[in-house]
């Protein structure tokens, strides 16, 4: 089994202190961490792996039928993670990962795809970005469809809504640098602002949330901040969501997957 040892110190960093961690996550999970394993690994490869190498449908076909060779998951479906958001022609519209394995599950499996925001879906797409983890990231905005989600993201991420008049941008821009609820905001992107380098987000989601006890997807994130910020949550995988991701992603392109990460 590949799993990434991590470092004590930076748990105890993230958290502050280890006794809110402990309150927090389940004992079992908490074991696991303080051995230094990241629990998000450990769903990715047993829960989404099963998944993926489970026969399902009329003809029972697994993710793996399709996809793997010689024991190995192909290229291009291993490092698939780094690739979406991306246009699909028989869609007609940009897509992410969560909705790429519902449509093969709809379309080659034949059966009913895994809703976007149950754990089955959220388990296959941690398994994919877990393969793709060392793959740069690079979300094609050069692609005409693709553009245009880029700009429809960034609208998206200016616009101020909500009871409290917030938007993505006033938090993470504007306030760059500052502290809330005792969070220090970092810029999302790679790009430094008010001289507070940026931490290309997109490169740690999925990521096991210690303060929720499990894995979330990017879009799930931007549901927390959503709700956080006094906003109605827009719905996963709509397309004010895939923009987005779009825009949120494109800004960590060229760098490396660390998927699935540990966050707080
Ligand atoms: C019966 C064969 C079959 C099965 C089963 C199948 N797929 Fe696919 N998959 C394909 C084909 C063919 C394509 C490429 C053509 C297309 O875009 O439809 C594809 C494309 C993909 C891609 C996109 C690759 C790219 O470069 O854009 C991903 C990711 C993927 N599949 C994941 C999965 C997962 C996860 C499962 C299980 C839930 C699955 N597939 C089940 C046949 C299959
Ligand atoms: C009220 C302020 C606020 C608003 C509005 C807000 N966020 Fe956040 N966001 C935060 C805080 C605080 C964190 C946690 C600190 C951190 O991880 O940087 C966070 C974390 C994140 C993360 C994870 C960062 C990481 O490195 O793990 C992403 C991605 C994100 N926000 C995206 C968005 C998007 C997209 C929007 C708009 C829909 C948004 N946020 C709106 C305050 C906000």
């Amino acid at each position: 089994m590949k799993m990434k040892k991590f470092l004590m110190a930076s748990a105890i960093i993230a958290f502050g202190s280890t006794s809110f961690a402990a309150e927090v996550i389940s004992p079992e999970e908490w074991k696991l961490y303080q051995e230094g394993i990241n629990p998000g690994e450990v769903f990715a490869e047993e829960v989404g792996g099963a998944l993926f190498n489970k026969p399902m449908g009329p003809e029972g076909k697994s993710c793996a039928s399709c996809h793997t060779k010689n024991g190995e998951v192909e290229e291009k479906v291993a490092t698939a993670a780094a690739y979406y958001p991306k246009y699909d022609p028989s869609c007609g519209k940009v897509i992410n990962l969560e909705q790429r394995i519902q449509l093969c599950q709809a379309k080659y499996q034949k059966v009913k795809p895994f809703k976007l925001k149950s754990k089955e879906n959220v388990a296959l797409t941690t398994y994919l970005f877990y393969l793709a983890a060392g793959t740069p990231i690079n979300v094609d905005i050069s692609e005409p469809h693709v553009k245009k989600y880029y700009e429809y993201g960034r609208y998206i991420f200016t616009l101020k809504r909500g009871k409290r008049n917030l938007s993505c941008q006033v938090c993470h821009e504007f306030a760059a640098g500052k502290i809330l609820r005792m969070q220090p905001l970092y810029p999302l992107g790679t790009k430094a602002i008010n001289g507070t380098p940026g931490r290309a987000s997109a490169s740690l989601w999925p990521a096991f949330r210690m303060t929720k006890n499990k894995v979330q997807t990017l879009q799930q994130r931007f549901q927390g901040c959503q709700k956080q910020g006094g906003q109605k949550k827009l719905p996963l995988g709509s397309k004010e969501m895939v923009a987005l991701e779009v825009y949120v992603k494109s800004l960590s392109n060229g760098v490396e997957l660390k998927t699935p990460g540990l966050r707080r």
